[in-house]
């Protein structure tokens, strides 16, 4: 499982860290509150600050950074059943686990839906809008197109139905990243067995972890980079990681990370 803390080595704020995360930088957005950001009867009186947060998340300004490499390394390995992803910016795609692998569960810019007609958006010329900062519009009714993106209230997608199947089978649960204080996301990191060891790698103690500990868990506090290339390294795995990294960063473009 995780969340907005293992994007911010890639240079992408989170949402709730104090001082940085966006939710605590509103006027550069334009937004009246935190939450707007992500709401339907907002978007629809003002949807600029979405656009703003879509403009400045476009495929290939971010990279990957050692934690997805690390994510992409367990499947290599064959020992990922999923990851569960808060995030929207795409970077587990990036990093190139394959769509099967992933649940995005807030899900994506990947594709995008008319918010009148409900038609899917051909695509075309949607990055396009956002880029030239306008609002991308649906070629048949001129409503205002949206990414898939799951807004507070909305339905998360199908596929994160997979959790039914997935968390009773985990023998180990990662927990990355995230502030789980969003459900129905967080619940899911107490549905694993509870013979099942559930590792924490976050700047702080969060969620069920904190509330409802149980006696197999591990939590490593601090740096989520500097946490997974601990733990990469009792592995025994350091250079392998880093050969994969270093591969992958040939093949990206983009800015930081
Ligand atoms: P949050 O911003 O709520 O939490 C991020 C967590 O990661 C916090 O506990 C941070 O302390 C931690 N963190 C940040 N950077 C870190 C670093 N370099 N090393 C270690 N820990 C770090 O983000 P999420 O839990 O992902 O909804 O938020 C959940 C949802 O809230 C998001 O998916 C978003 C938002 O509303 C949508 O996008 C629809
Ligand atoms: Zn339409």
């Amino acid at each position: 499982m995780v969340g907005a803390g293992i994007s911010t080595p890639s240079g992408i704020p989170d949402f709730r860290s104090p001082g940085s995360g966006l939710y605590s930088n509103l006027r550069q957005y334009d937004l009246p509150y935190p939450e707007a950001i992500f709401e339907l009867t907002f978007f629809f009186h003002n949807p600029k600050p979405f656009f703003t947060l879509a403009k400045e998340l476009n495929p290939g300004h971010y990279r990957p950074n050692a934690a997805h490499y690390f994510l992409r390394l367990l499947h290599e390995k064959g020992l990922l059943l999923r990851l569960y992803t808060q995030n929207i910016d795409g970077l587990e795609r990036a990093s190139g686990i394959p769509a099967s692998k992933l649940v995005e569960a807030h899900g994506s810019f990947a594709s995008a839906t008319c918010t009148v007609c409900r038609r899917p958006s051909p695509g075309e010329g949607f990055w396009a809008d956002v880029m030239a900062d306008r609002i991308p519009r649906c070629p048949v009714c001129t409503g205002i197109v949206k990414p898939d993106i799951v807004f507070f209230g909305e339905p998360l997608p199908q596929r994160f139905l997979l959790h039914v199947v997935d968390f009773p089978m985990a023998d180990l649960l990662l927990i990355l990243g995230t502030s789980l204080e969003v459900e129905p996301f967080a619940s899911l990191s107490e549905a694993v067995r509870s013979s099942v060891p559930r590792l924490l790698i976050n700047r702080d103690l969060v969620g069920s972890l904190a509330w409802s500990p149980r006696s197999q868990d591990v939590v490593q506090l601090g740096d989520v980079v500097q946490g997974v290339e601990m733990l990469v390294e009792l592995l025994g795995w350091t250079a392998e990681l880093q050969d994969l990294i270093q591969r992958e960063m040939g093949k990206l473009g983009g800015r930081d990370g």
